[in-house]
């Protein structure tokens, strides 16, 4: 079964793409994505804040010479807290680059962009072959409007494109107040492709020892129904590859991911549960469900329903609300 894919303008061998996680880290676990056949590998991110404190460091090291205190030092996040260092997480993209022969995507993730151009151009020298801006930011300044967000991150990707030529995703959250104009404008600000979505990892309370704790949950097939519609409302209008990336666990979610609009899909808790060889059995049971349902290729399903080509494009948009509330039963 046909199953490349272009994504990013790349021509993949299929669709399924490990997303950013701590697999990109080990060596023998890239292997094995590459092994069972992954169509690209996401590098996991260099943080903003590693950067920053790299570049601090220096600056520290060099005023320490002059006489001056590190003190500062201490109110950083401690470098072990990180799996690389910024130098480290360029060295390994050459590994990983070196061990594969699918196309490897650096990651960046921050929200001020200080800094960033820089390490745009140094991931583009170690050779990744496109460059994905994850843009998490929590919004909960109450001085900061949804207009400071979107035109800081318009900025940002402006800014990389003009630094480097290799294609650039956005992977955007869903919170925004009208993602599709936001989508649009990231389009026009050259924005190769969007990544839909980041999950936000929620604090968690512990009532015990009155302590805010990080909790990560890794994703089941309900959270692809948010990314599902927004593949398909943007479907035919992004100019640039839409991206699953949330709930991606079975054949069916990939179909269905395909067929809302998205080029590609993106696949990390599936990954971190079954480990790299799921991807393997994705890619058989994909060809499959194809054969089966006898498609030529992937290509003839893909944006079969997204809002344009829907036969029931109402079921996107409020209109379905209503009934979907007076369907239930107790
Ligand atoms: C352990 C772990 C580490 C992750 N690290 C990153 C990261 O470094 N950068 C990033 O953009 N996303 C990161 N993610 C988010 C994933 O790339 C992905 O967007 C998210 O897990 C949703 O996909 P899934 O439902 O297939 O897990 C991480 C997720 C997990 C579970």
């Amino acid at each position: 079964m046909e199953l490349t894919t272009r994504y990013l303008g790349l021509a993949l061998k299929n669709p399924i793409i490990a997303g950013a996680s701590p697999l990109a880290t080990d060596l023998a676990a890239v292997r094995r994505l590459e092994d069972a056949g992954v169509g690209a590998i996401v590098m996991h991110s260099l943080f903003e804040e590693q950067i920053a404190q790299d570049q601090i460091k220096d600056h520290l090291d060099r005023e320490t010479i002059a006489g001056s205190s590190a003190e500062a030092m201490t109110y950083l996040p401690e470098p072990g807290e990180y799996r690389l260092g910024p130098e480290e997480y360029l060295d390994q993209i050459r590994r990983v680059k070196a061990a594969v022969s699918c196309p490897v995507v650096g990651s960046l993730n921050g929200v001020t962009g200080a800094g960033w151009v820089e390490y745009a151009r140094h991931i583009q020298s170690a050779g990744a072959d496109a460059l994905e801006l994850n843009v998490y930011s929590v919004g909960a300044g109450a001085a900061e409007t949804s207009e400071i967000i979107e035109s800081r991150t318009l900025e940002n990707v402006r800014a990389i494109k003009a630094a480097i030529t290799i294609p650039v995703a956005v992977k955007l959250s869903p919170f925004f107040t009208s993602l599709k104009n936001f989508a649009m404008r990231l389009d026009a600000a050259g924005a190769d492709g969007l990544v839909m979505f980041n999950r936000f990892y929620q604090p968690d309370i512990d009532i015990e020892r009155l302590e805010v704790k990080p909790t990560l949950h890794l994703s089941d097939s309900s959270e692809l129904l948010l990314r599902l519609r927004w593949a398909a409302l943007l479907s035919g209008q992004f100019k640039g590859s839409l991206v699953v990336s949330g709930g991606v666990h079975s054949v069916e979610d990939v179909v269905k991911s395909i067929m809302a609009g998205a080029d590609a899909v993106q696949v990390v808790s599936v990954l971190l549960r079954k480990g790299p060889a799921c991807v393997k059995e994705l890619l058989a049971g994909l060809s499959e469900w194809l054969i089966s349902r006898e498609y030529d290729s992937l290509d003839q399903a893909r944006g079969s329903m997204s809002l344009e080509k829907s036969p029931n494009p109402e079921a996107f948009e409020r209109a379905n609300y209503m009934r979907i509330l007076n369907s239930w039963r107790a």
